[in-house]
């Protein structure tokens, strides 16, 4: 099995949702290790639990410092504990964009509601005055707007006459635990689900002008221009000859550049079997932390390398706006 993920949990309170992803983590499959558990209250209740645990902590009030300023000692204690995803568990903090941009795709947050509706605070009691039937928990991914990153994953909680906000959020806690650990283990799995990654470059591919999709030695191609004639701009490579990458193979400008890119970064990289030869470079996919704009921008290239004129027009034109 592939190494376990290592994973930050931030909290500012009570740290119940941190108690169940770390048990979560001690059962068979899961796909993550608890490596930190890091609050910005040196009094949060969540840090005796993860000592009494031994899971390292550390806590840094976030009184009378500069925003930045705490934020980067954040970090610094997810990168000293080795963390490649953190996952914030009642963190009561709003993070600063620059922390956010350097954890895109790799920061979690839990949130009290059925989200898009009620972002931020008093989520149970705006429920409940909307007459709402049900209530709910929202697992998403962190972006700079406020409870607004793609959603993993929710759970409905239905709410009952007579319903307050704190007996709802008693409720609304026990599905929390559940959803948590359930769409963090999914999330981190998808990246080596060989069917998820083949569904997100075939997105990619297809949006691309006039290109199709073919079948080559097996392997899941697209092409561009017409089916008659079209040229091969990109391959699915599942862990083909004896590699341990699913990639997807592009075409660069020259073996030099081929050459570079893996020895610069060959946790990105590599040098397919047979395709290699002919300047076809295999980008990466079941890594941490995989930026799909980056996977996106390697298709497009190889792209317009093969592509029909007419292809190319349609898309500088899509450019310019
Ligand atoms: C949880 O209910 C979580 O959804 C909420 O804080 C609570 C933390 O409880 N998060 C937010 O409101 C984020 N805006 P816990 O410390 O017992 O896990």
């Amino acid at each position: 099995m592939a190494d376990k993920a290592k994973v930050a949990i931030f909290i500012s309170g009570r740290g119940s949702n941190m108690a169940a992803l770390l048990y979560a983590a001690k059962l068979a499959g899961a796909a993550y290790e608890v490596v930190l558990v890091a609050a910005n209250d040196p009094h949060a209740e969540g840090l005796a639990l993860a000592e009494a645990e031994r899971v390292s902590t550390f806590a840094l009030s976030h009184k009378g410092m500069q925003r930045e300023e705490h934020d980067k000692a954040m970090d610094q204690a997810a990168h000293d504990a080795g963390a490649e995803f953190i996952v914030l568990a009642g963190y009561m903090r709003i993070l600063t964009d620059g922390f956010v941009d350097r954890w895109a795709g790799r920061m979690l947050n839990i949130h009290p509601s059925l989200l898009p509706k009620y972002p931020g605070l008093d989520t149970h009691q705006r429920a409940i005055d909307a007459g709402d039937s049900h209530g709910g928990v929202s697992v998403h991914l962190v972006t700079s707007e406020l409870d607004a990153g793609e959603v993993l994953g929710q759970v409905e909680v239905a709410i009952r006459p007579g319903e307050t906000a704190a007996s709802l959020a008693d409720r609304v806690r026990f599905a929390e635990h559940q959803l948590y650990p359930h769409v963090l283990n999914e999330y981190l799995g998808r990246e080596n689900d060989p069917t998820f990654l083949l569904e997100k470059v075939r997105e990619l591919a297809l949006a691309l002008p006039q290109s199709h999709e073919r079948e080559s030695h097996g392997s899941p191609g697209w092409r561009a221009g017409s089916e008659k004639s079209g040229k091969y701009f990109a391959y699915f490579n599942d862990q083909h000859h004896g590699s341990d990458h699913i990639a997807v193979l592009v075409k660069t400008g020259s073996m030099d550049e081929l050459l570079d890119l893996v020895e610069a970064q060959p946790q990105a990289y590599f040098k397919p079997a047979y395709y290699g030869a002919s300047g076809w470079i295999g980008v990466i996919l079941n890594r941490p932390g995989l930026d799909w704009e980056h996977v996106s921008d390697w298709l497009e290239r190889s792209w317009r390398a093969v592509a029909p004129n007419s292809a190319t027009k349609l898309i500088d034109a899509a450019d310019q706006f």
